[in-house]
C-alpha cells in the first residue's frame, strides 16, 4: 500500500459548543464521558463526532454537516429520526405512568406489548419477558434454558454454543458467547460451558463449497452435531445463532442451514435460540427474521428495531414448552432488571409497531431489499470489491486485494484500510461501519423507510471512496 499513516484521511470535530458549566464541550467528553469500545484520546484530538440532531435518513454534526445514516444508529432506528409520534408516544406515557416494574405487577403497555409480539412471533412463542437490551436478553435467555433444563430432570444440560466471530453482547454470559477473543480475554474467567461452531462465512469458507451450497450446509451442520456429540448432548442446553451473524460481515445462511440445525436441535434435546437483536423488527425483511430464514426457534431475544431507538427495551420471547414449567407456579424464573418493559419503552415500541403497520415497513423491506443489493453489486466494477451479502436492508461489502482469488489484505493493510475507510466515508457524507473483527467488510443497515433514492446515495459515496481506496492499493 503506497499510503502512509499520516496522510489518511483526519476529520477534525469541532466542539459542540459549551456545556451549561461553560466548558466547551470536546473537553467535558475528553475528561468526563467514557466513550462506550471507544478510544478516548479521540475527544481530545477532535477525533470523534459529536452529533447534535437527526431528522429522517440523515444526522447533523456539531460541524453542521448533514451525514446519511447508512447503519440506522447501530441497526436500531428502523422508522428513521425525527418520528414525532414516537417522541409523543412517550411523553404521553411519562404522563400517564412513567415507571412500574413488572415484578410481581404489570403496567397496561407491558401487557399489551407482550401481546401484540406474541402474536407476530413465529410457532407458539407466545411468551414474552422484558429486558433493557440485547446483551440482557441473551444473558436471560442462557440462564432460562439453564433453569428450563433442570426442571425436566436433567441438571447437566448447561453448555450453551455460538458460532466463531459472533456478537451477542458484553455482560459476563453473553460475553462468553461472543467469540471475538480481543473483546473476550480482558475479563477471562468467563462463564463456564460455552462452546463454538464454524460460523456461516461462505465466501471465506473451504474452496470445495464455493460453488456447492448444499455441501457447504450439511458440512455446517455436521460441524455442529460433532461439538455437541463430543461435549455430551446431555451436557448442552442451547445454540445460539443469529438469522444473519452480523459481526465478521453479515453472514447468510447457505439454503438448508437452519432445516438441519432445528433436526440436529430436535435430535439432541438442544434449544435452538435465535439471537435477532439486530435482525428483528424488519431488518432482515420480517418482523421477526427467523420467519424470513424459515425456522421456528425455541426462544428469541430482540432489542435494537423495537422501539427504533426512541426509547430503549429488550424483549426475550419464548415458547409454550419452555414456558411450560413457570406456567402454574410450581417454578419460578428468578431473574430480572428495574428497567425491565420501562413503560414508557413499551408505549413507545407500540407506537413504533403502529407504523410499522401503516406504513408497511416490512413489506417495504421484503420489496426494495433485492434493489437495494442490486444497487450495491453495481461496486463489482470496482476491483477491490469481492463480495456483497446480506438481506432485506442488512447487507456487508467486503474488500479483497483480488476478487478471482479473494486474497486477503495482510493484517497492516486492512488496518490501514479501515484507518481511511471510516473518515473517508464520514467526510463523503456517509455513516457506515468498516467491522474491525476479521476481514475487512463495510456493513449497511440504513432505515427501513429508505428507497431507491437512498440506494443510489449510498452506492454513489462508496463508490467515489472506494475508487480512492483501489487507486491507493495500487
Ligand atoms: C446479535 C446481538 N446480540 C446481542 C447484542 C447486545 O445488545 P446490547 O448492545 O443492546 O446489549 C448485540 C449488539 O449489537 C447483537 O448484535
Amino acid at each position: 500500500m503506497s499510503s502512509t499513516a499520516h496522510d489518511l484521511p483526519v476529520v477534525t470535530h469541532p466542539s459542540a459548543g459549551t456545556t451549561p458549566l461553560g466548558t466547551p464541550r470536546n473537553e467535558a467528553a475528553a475528561r468526563h464521558l467514557w466513550g462506550h469500545f471507544t478510544d478516548q484520546s479521540g475527544w481530545s484530538e477532535g477525533r470523534l463526532p459529536t452529533v447534535v440532531r437527526a431528522e429522517g435518513h440523515y444526522f447533523w454534526d456539531s460541524a453542521g454537516r448533514r451525514i446519511f445514516d447508512g447503519l440506522s444508529g447501530l441497526f436500531v432506528v428502523q422508522a428513521g429520526h425525527g418520528r414525532v409520534e414516537l417522541a409523543e408516544a412517550a411523553a404521553r406515557q411519562a404522563r400517564e405512568l412513567a415507571f412500574f416494574p413488572v415484578w410481581g405487577y404489570a403496567h397496561t403497555p407491558g401487557i399489551d406489548l407482550a401481546e401484540r409480539l406474541a402474536l407476530a412471533a413465529p410457532g407458539d412463542l407466545d411468551h414474552v419477558f422484558f429486558t433493557t437490551g440485547g446483551s440482557e436478553a441473551v444473558e436471560t435467555a442462557w440462564k432460562l434454558v439453564k433453569q428450563y433444563w433442570a426442571l425436566q430432570g436433567k441438571p447437566l444440560k448447561r453448555k450453551v454454543i455460538s458460532r466463531e466471530g459472533s456478537y451477542h453482547g458484553t455482560t459476563h454470559g453473553a460475553l462468553s458467547l461472543t467469540r471475538i477473543t480481543s473483546y473476550q480475554e480482558p475479563y477471562t474467567p468467563l462463564v463456564a460451558g460455552a462452546l463454538q461452531v464454524p460460523n456461516t462465512n461462505w465466501y471465506r469458507s473451504d474452496p470445495q463449497f464455493w460453488h456447492d451450497e448444499d455441501a457447504y450446509a450439511q458440512w455446517l451442520a455436521d460441524q455442529l452435531e460433532q461439538v455437541i456429540l463430543a461435549e455430551g448432548p446431555d451436557t448442552v442446553a442451547a445454540f445460539f445463532v443469529e438469522p444473519v451473524q452480523n459481526s465478521g460481515g453479515c453472514f447468510v445462511a447457505p439454503r438448508g442451514y437452519f432445516d438441519k440445525v432445528r433436526a440436529i436441535a430436535d435430535r439432541y434435546d438442544v434449544l435452538l435460540v435465535s439471537d435477532e437483536v439486530i435482525c428483528a423488527y424488519g431488518r432482515t425483511g420480517g418482523l421477526f427474521a427467523s420467519v424470513d430464514q424459515g425456522y421456528v426457534p425455541d426462544v428469541i431475544t430482540s432489542s435494537k428495531g423495537l422501539t427504533s431507538g426512541y426509547s430503549p427495551i429488550g424483549a426475550v420471547l419464548v415458547s409454550d414448552r419452555v414456558y411450560e414449567p413457570f406456567r402454574d407456579g410450581t417454578a419460578v424464573f428468578r431473574h430480572g432488571y428495574t428497567f425491565g418493559g420501562h413503560p414508557v419503552s413499551a408505549a413507545v415500541a407500540l407506537a413504533n409497531l403502529d407504523i410499522f403497520e401503516r406504513e408497511g415497513l416490512v413489506e417495504q423491506v421484503q420489496r426494495q431489499g433485492p434493489a437495494f443489493k442490486a444497487t450495491l453489486e453495481r461496486l463489482f466494477d470496482i476491483p477491490i470489491v469481492g463480495d456483497v451479502r446480506g438481506s432485506g436492508y442488512f447487507y456487508g461489502i467486503e474488500l479483497t486485494r483480488d476478487p478471482h482469488t479473494r486474497e486477503r489484505f495482510s493484517d497492516a493493510e486492512a488496518d490501514t484500510i479501515r484507518a481511511f475507510l471510516n473518515p473517508a466515508l464520514y467526510e463523503a457524507g456517509l455513516y457506515v461501519r468498516a467491522d474491525d473483527r476479521g476481514d475487512v467488510v463495510i456493513q449497511l443497515a440504513p432505515p427501513l423507510t429508505s428507497t431507491q433514492e437512498d440506494f443510489d446515495h449510498i452506492e454513489s459515496i462508496l463508490r467515489d471512496v472506494l475508487v480512492r481506496l483501489a487507486q491507493r492499493l495500487e
